[in-house]
């Protein structure tokens, strides 16, 4: 008797063995049913969210920049031209940059020197001083958290530049340290502050497409002239060794806000595929001598969110193509375009009365006239880019983008309002690179997407710009 009832149980766990989800660990992630799932910490006590987090306002903003190369010099430039800063202090690993800022930024617009930061971890103490509110960085990605989070560890607020992160474990680790310190963590992805952009944000927010159902966006630009001046060489050896798209957040960032991604919907699964590198290995051949390069020269990623919507994304920075940064929102009533043609197509009944001449009507197939978009973008420009628009695109900075950017971080900092990236954003824009390489080195499986915010990410609903 004994025996048969043993013999049942090991039949029974059998049957269940061979029914239960098959699971395998792959390092830090299972393959859960045919989806691969990266393990999620869990939020330790007294780590509070800061969704929608705000401080008191900083009447003067003391900021101090980490990282003078391409990027962060012209950084250091823009904020020359805004109100209520003080730059502080200077850092890069080159002595020569931070000269090169304090002679042709400060000096050259009569303002005071910085305290000057050099050699490879004098960022440190750049983090440690006790006046400095804001701390900017600019270096190579694989720098960008352990400076934020030294950074916030030192009681400061964080914009670092894009992707903030570059594995799934460095954005647990932002989005971990900006709660654990209730500091701001901003990732500086300025495509969302581009005039098409925030104009087509300001149109969808308005109901003019109707129901938003796909987007698609693309970061596609040959960087063989820059290949050579990025300091030591970070970006193609950054490349060699990683698959997937490592550079995600320009496409992404501007999408994200337009399907209010963690403000009512959520990313929640994604597919990627990847050519073979060709050009890339031809690059790195002449320039590293290597032969093995890990980033195909053209990465695929297809999203589906919470709601069911769908959002394509491309990388590819080795073809030669016109350069492409692809945004494009389809909705059920219209439709937003910006690379190679920026345009809208648009139903009559969408724009106010008198828009559109008497009698005149909007093609349902086409993008609207010239004269028609022309005025789209003047009259429907974003709010919040109205009052800076002529002053952007003096500055410049990618055409102004840069600027309003700066100047947004810079205008909620000093009323004490969310910014409008939070380090959920940061921490969703940036986790394709290591999500992808895992989809792509599984022939293309699908791979839930981290919810950053532990289950907050339908707390506020829809996506605003904070205005005081
Ligand atoms: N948002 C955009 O449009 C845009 C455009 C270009 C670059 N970026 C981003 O900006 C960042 C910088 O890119 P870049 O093109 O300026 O590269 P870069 O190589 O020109 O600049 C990096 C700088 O960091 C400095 N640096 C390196 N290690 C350092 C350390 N330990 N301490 C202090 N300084 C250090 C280098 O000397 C260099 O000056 C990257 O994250 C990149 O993705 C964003």
């Amino acid at each position: 008797m004994k025996t048969k009832i043993f013999a049942m149980i090991l039949i029974v766990s059998a049957l269940f063995a061979a029914c239960a989800p098959k699971e395998n660990r792959h390092g830090n992630y299972v393959i859960k049913d045919n989806v691969i799932v990266f393990d999620e910490p869990q939020r330790v006590e007294g780590q509070k969210s800061v969704l929608q987090f705000t401080v008191d306002p900083i009447e003067n903003v003391r900021v101090g920049f980490i990282g003078l190369g391409m990027r962060g010099y012209d950084a250091v430039d823009r904020f020359t031209y805004i109100d209520g800063i003080t730059i502080v202090a200077l850092c890069d690993i080159v002595p020569d940059r931070v000269e090169s800022v304090q002679t042709n930024i400060l000096e050259a617009r009569g303002m005071s020197r910085a305290a000057a930061y050099t050699g490879s971890e004098s960022w440190r103490q750049l983090c440690e001083r006790d006046d400095i509110d804001l701390v900017y960085i600019c270096t190579d990605w694989i720098k960008h958290v352990p400076m934020a989070v030294y950074a916030m560890q030192h009681g400061k607020h964080v914009a670092v530049e894009v992707p903030a992160a570059t594995s799934i474990a460095e954005c647990w680790q932002l989005v971990d340290v900006a709660e654990q310190t209730q500091r701001h963590c901003m990732m500086l992805e300025n495509c969302c502050y581009d005039f098409f952009e925030l104009t087509a944000l300001n149109m969808a927010q308005q109901g003019m497409f109707g129901e938003l159902i796909h987007g698609e966006g693309a970061y596609i630009h040959n960087l063989e002239p820059f290949w050579h001046e990025y300091y030591d060489n970070w970006r193609l050896k950054f490349n060699q060794n990683h698959a997937g798209d490592v550079y995600p957040t320009h496409g992404l960032g501007p999408l994200c806000q337009a399907f209010n991604i963690h403000r009512g919907d959520r990313m929640k699964t994604l597919v990627s595929m990847s050519t073979p590198s060709y050009n890339g290995k031809k690059i790195a051949k002449e320039m590293m001598n290597v032969d093995e390069f890990a980033n195909g020269d053209m990465t695929t990623t297809m999203i589906s969110t919470e709601k069911n919507k769908t959002l394509l994304i491309e990388h590819n920075v080795y073809t030669y193509r016109p350069y492409n940064r692809l945004y494009q929102l389809t909705g059920t009533d219209g439709f937003a375009n910006k690379y190679p043609i920026e345009g809208f197509t648009l139903l009559d009944e969408k724009l106010p009365a008198g828009f559109i001449a008497e009698g005149q009507h909007l093609n349902p197939h086409a993008f609207v006239p010239a004269e028609v978009r022309d005025k789209i973008m003047s009259e429907y420009l974003h709010p919040i880019a109205v009052e800076i628009e002529e002053k952007a695109k003096e500055v410049g900075g990618h055409g102004g983008m840069d600027f309003i950017m700066d100047y947004r971080l810079i205008y909620c900092l000093h009323n004490g309002l969310p910014l409008d990236q939070d380090v959920y954003d940061a921490a969703e824009w940036s986790c394709l690179g290591e999500l992808t390489a895992a989809s792509i080195a599984n022939g293309g499986m699908p791979v839930a997407i981290p919810d950053f915010t532990r289950g907050d990410w339908d707390k506020v609903h829809g996506y605003k710009h904070a205005v005081k």
